[in-house]
Order: C-alpha cells, then sequence, then structure tokens
C-alpha cells in the first residue's frame, strides 16, 4: 500500500481490506444471531453512496432473508460535516411497519445516524432502527453529544454507549479517511483499502 492523491491531498495506507473483511466477518456474524428467528424479512438500508461497498460486503455474509433498500442523505462538504442532513433520494422502498438495519461507512458526529432514526420511525413508520456501521469514530461522537448537551462534559463511555451504533466493525481516532466508499468531495471511494489524510 502505497501513499495515494486525491484532488489536492496526500493519503496514507491505515487499513487494509483483510482487515476491513475481518471487520464485516464480526459484525455480520452478531447480525445472524439477532436476526436469525426474525418472521419478517427486515430492510438493509444502503445509505449511498459511502456505504456501497460496506453493504454489499456485509449482505454476501447475511444468512437470513433481508430487502435490500437504498437512501440517499448528506451532510459532507470537503472534510468537514455541516452539522445538517438533508434528505436527497429515496428510500427506494416503503420502511413502514418494518424493522430496518441501517448500513452506513463511517459515524463521525453521529448527527446522520440519530436524523435517520428520527426520520425512519417517526415520518416513516419504521417499527425498529439498528445501525450497523463499518467505522466509527468515538472521539468525534463524544465531542457532538457534549455540544449539544445530550450529555454531560464527564460522561462515562456507559453514556456515550446509548447513542452508539449498535454495530460497528472498525474504531479509528478524529482522522479523516477515505477508501473503500469514503470519498473525499466525490473521490477516493475506489480504493479497495482505507487511506487516512497526512499533513
Ligand atoms: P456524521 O453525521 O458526522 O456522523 O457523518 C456521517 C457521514 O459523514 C458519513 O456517512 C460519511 O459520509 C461522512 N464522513 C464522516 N467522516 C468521514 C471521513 O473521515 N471520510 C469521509 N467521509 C466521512
Ligand atoms: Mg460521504
Amino acid at each position: 500500500m502505497e501513499k495515494i492523491k486525491v484532488h489536492d491531498k496526500y493519503f496514507k495506507p491505515m487499513i487494509s481490506n483483510e482487515e476491513i473483511l475481518a471487520g464485516v466477518d464480526r459484525v455480520a456474524e452478531k447480525i445472524n444471531l439477532d436476526y436469525k428467528n426474525e418472521e419478517n424479512p427486515p430492510i438493509l438500508l444502503c445509505i449511498l453512496n459511502g456505504a456501497l461497498p460496506f453493504t454489499a460486503a456485509l449482505m454476501q455474509r447475511l444468512d437470513f432473508d433481508h430487502e435490500l433498500v437504498s437512501m440517499k442523505v448528506s451532510s459532507y462538504v470537503g472534510t468537514h460535516t455541516t452539522g445538517s442532513v438533508q434528505n436527497l433520494m429515496g428510500p427506494t422502498a416503503s420502511v413502514k411497519d418494518r424493522r430496518v438495519i441501517i448500513c452506513e461507512d463511517i459515524v463521525d458526529t453521529g448527527i446522520t445516524i440519530r436524523a435517520l432514526r428520527k426520520i425512519l420511525v417517526e415520518e416513516m413508520g419504521a417499527i425498529d432502527v439498528r445501525v450497523a456501521t463499518l467505522l466509527v469514530k468515538p472521539g468525534k461522537l463524544r465531542d457532538q453529544l457534549v455540544k449539544e448537551g445530550l450529555v454531560g462534559a464527564e460522561a462515562t463511555e456507559k453514556d456515550i454507549d446509548k447513542f452508539m451504533p449498535e454495530y460497528n466493525a472498525i474504531t479509528i481516532p478524529n482522522d479523516f479517511i477515505v477508501g473503500f466508499g469514503l470519498d473525499y468531495d466525490e473521490l477516493g471511494r475506489n480504493y479497495k483499502d482505507i487511506y487516512v489524510l497526512s499533513e
């Protein structure tokens, strides 16, 4: 794995494809256990575009019937979150009265998954929403929760847990990354490994 250039910035190797797929294996195993007795096939909701490679890898490892639905939302411009979530497309099928597993590429501030959980349940009538994510930045999530007053500055890991995705494969520091679906201004999604911004 070598350094790559995306637009004007350089990124260095961080997580290999083998490590990524081992993380997907772990998450799939947990999801399979939780959903094995499900009578109605749940919806696997791919959050476009970033979660496409993760969703594809995950669904190949799921051994219960499920329906694939996609939705496009946006919160990031360049390397920073805008703080508000826009629904750009979908969902491509109704989620009313259905159990939903959101598939995300990464949970950063957590603004996107919090907004999605609310929209899917309160506006669209889903009966249950869980989140599966390839990556999570717990540091950024914590900062945002403190900033919004949802937890205190002294919050323990247990307090933060309530806001964490139900299933997450890999935990990373507060760095900006690309690859395996993740982009920097729409480029860099095609790399099979994950790269981190280098100064
Ligand atoms: P959040 O709403 O702050 O949790 O951000 C979620 C969305 O921001 C993800 O679905 C990604 O599309 C994008 N995002 C967050 N961190 C990164 C990153 O390091 N690289 C690329 N995209 C990111
Ligand atoms: Mg994105």
